[in-house]
Parts: C-alpha cells; sequence; structure tokens
C-alpha cells in the first residue's frame, strides 16, 4: 500500500517550518510587501485573508520564489530558499502550490498530471509514482477521472487533481492562494473538504481565502493583511468576534454582511 497520509502521530517534530524575516518587496513605487514577520509552525494552519490588492499572492509567491524579495529573509525548514537551479526545484516541490486557476498541463492526462513531478523531480520510478498518483487521486475523490484531460472535467474536480499533484511530492508545506474563488458554488465544498482532511492529517498549510467557515473549523491563526502588511493575526475565534484594527473590522462588515 502507498502511504499518502500523514498522521499527526507520525509527524516531524514541532518547531517552525517557514520563518518570514522583515521582508520587503517592491514593484516598481509600489511597495507590495512591508516588514513581513510572519512565521508558520509544523503542522499548523494559517489563513491569509485581506482586501484584494494587499498583497496576499505576492506572499504566497515569495514563499516559493515565484517572486524574489528585495530584503528580509525567507526560510523553510530552516533553509534560505535556493535562488536557482535543482534547489530550486526541490524548493518548489517541497513547498505545494494551488492557485485559483487550476494550471494542470492540459495536454496530459489526470494520472500524468499527478505522475510526472514524482518522476522529474523526485526522481521516482514510473510504477511506483503511479501507483502513488492513483492513490492520491483516490484521496481526493477523482480517482475515476485518471485516465482524462483537465478538460473533461469540472473545475472542483480540476481543484482537486491540482491538490493531488501538490501532494505527490510529499510537500513540507502547502499554499493556497484563493483555491475556490474561480470555482461555482457547488463546487466549493468538495475543494475545501480535501482541504479540510488534509488540516487535519496535520499537513502545514497557508491558505489564502474569503471561506471564513472554513478558517473557522480548520485554522489555527488567522493573518489579516492591508495594504503590504499584516494587521493583525489572531486564533480565529478572536479574530472574527472581536477583530482589534478598524481596518480587520471595516473589511469584516463588508465580507460578512453582503
Ligand atoms: N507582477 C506585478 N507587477 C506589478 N504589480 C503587481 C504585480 N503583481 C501584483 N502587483 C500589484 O501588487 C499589489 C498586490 O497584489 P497581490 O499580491 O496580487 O494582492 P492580493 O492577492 O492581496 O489581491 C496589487 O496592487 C497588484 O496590482
Ligand atoms: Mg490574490
Amino acid at each position: 500500500m502507498t502511504d499518502v497520509t500523514v498522521a499527526k502521530e507520525d509527524a516531524a517534530p514541532v518547531g517552525d517550518l517557514v520563518v518570514l524575516k522583515n521582508v520587503n518587496k517592491h514593484f516598481g513605487a509600489l511597495h507590495v510587501l512591508q516588514d513581513i514577520d510572519l512565521t508558520i509552525a509544523r503542522g499548523e494552519v494559517v489563513v491569509v485573508i485581506g482586501p484584494s490588492g494587499s498583497g496576499k499572492s505576492t506572499l504566497c509567491r515569495t514563499i516559493n520564489r515565484l517572486e524574489t524579495i528585495d530584503s528580509g529573509e525567507i526560510t523553510i525548514d530552516g533553509r534560505p530558499l535556493p535562488a536557482e537551479g535543482k534547489e530550486l526545484a526541490r524548493l518548489r516541490a517541497d513547498v505545494g502550490m494551488v492557485f485559483q486557476s487550476f494550471n494542470l498541463f492540459a495536454h496530459k492526462t489526470v494520472l500524468e498530471n499527478v505522475t510526472l513531478g514524482q518522476v522529474k523531480v523526485r526522481k521516482a520510478d514510473k510504477k511506483a509514482a503511479e501507483e502513488k498518483a492513483r492513490a492520491l487521486l483516490d484521496r481526493v475523490g477523482v480517482g475515476a477521472q485518471a485516465d482524462k484531460f483537465p478538460a473533461q472535467l469540472s473545475g472542483g474536480q480540476q481543484q482537486r487533481v491540482a491538490i493531488a499533484r501538490a501532494l505527490a511530492m510529499d510537500p513540507k508545506v502547502m499554499l493556497f492562494d484563493e483555491p475556490t474563488s474561480a470555482l461555482d458554488p457547488e463546487m466549493i465544498n468538495e475543494v475545501l473538504e480535501v482541504m479540510q482532511q488534509l488540516a487535519r492529517d496535520g499537513m502545514t498549510m497557508i491558505v489564502v481565502t474569503h471561506e471564513m467557515g472554513f478558517a473557522r473549523s480548520a485554522a489555527n491563526r488567522v493573518v489579516f493583511m492591508a495594504d503590504g502588511r499584516i494587521v493583525e493575526e489572531a486564533a480565529p475565534e478572536q479574530f472574527f468576534s472581536n477583530p482589534r484594527s478598524d481596518r480587520a473590522k471595516d473589511f469584516l462588515s463588508k465580507i460578512l454582511h453582503h
């Protein structure tokens, strides 16, 4: 049997897994990330929320180095982010990323999508990689779609394949950037449920989402961003019932009462 779940008791020792220290980034004149300090512990689930344009996606993209930073430091599991080459490919595998748009390889089957990285980056044997891919596809509920192409699947199914593809690399941390924002309403829950299960299994997760139900039930911590800064962070109950900053109060009143 392929072991694809990470039980809490098997997880590596507690400690800081993702650490951002005084991170700054500009896009031209725009100071998009301003003195970001953020530490994510192993097994922790952090939900990042905030108004559009506040820097949430950029934050995610710096963590797997899709974007460089101007100053500060980012470490994953105690190591600074590699700049290029094989090391960078390995980092990208360690940091699974699921985007709003599903980003599957359109000309590869679902099974190939979940097998490819294992063989190329992790140097897994093809047969073992396929076995693991099938187990993961079963786990996210799309095992029956393995031989189809992405376009033949619904958005919710494609997003679950994208999650399986990231998990196939045995990532240390999973980043989700508004994974349900592009989905039809009836497909949102099937993706959130997979994410809930992942959280229960002990995966370290950074999740940008406006799904407050998910934040309340799965997050250990909510980080609220505005204008490139972390304005507030708190446990979900505390954040939603008693936000401290005016920016957070204003934001919550807009998303909770529309
Ligand atoms: N590649 C880029 N070049 C220039 N500006 C960008 C780029 N990516 C994002 N921005 C700008 O940076 C700000 C933050 O964007 P983003 O991180 O996508 O915010 P969020 O995900 O919170 O909506 C926005 O003003 C956006 O227009
Ligand atoms: Mg965004």
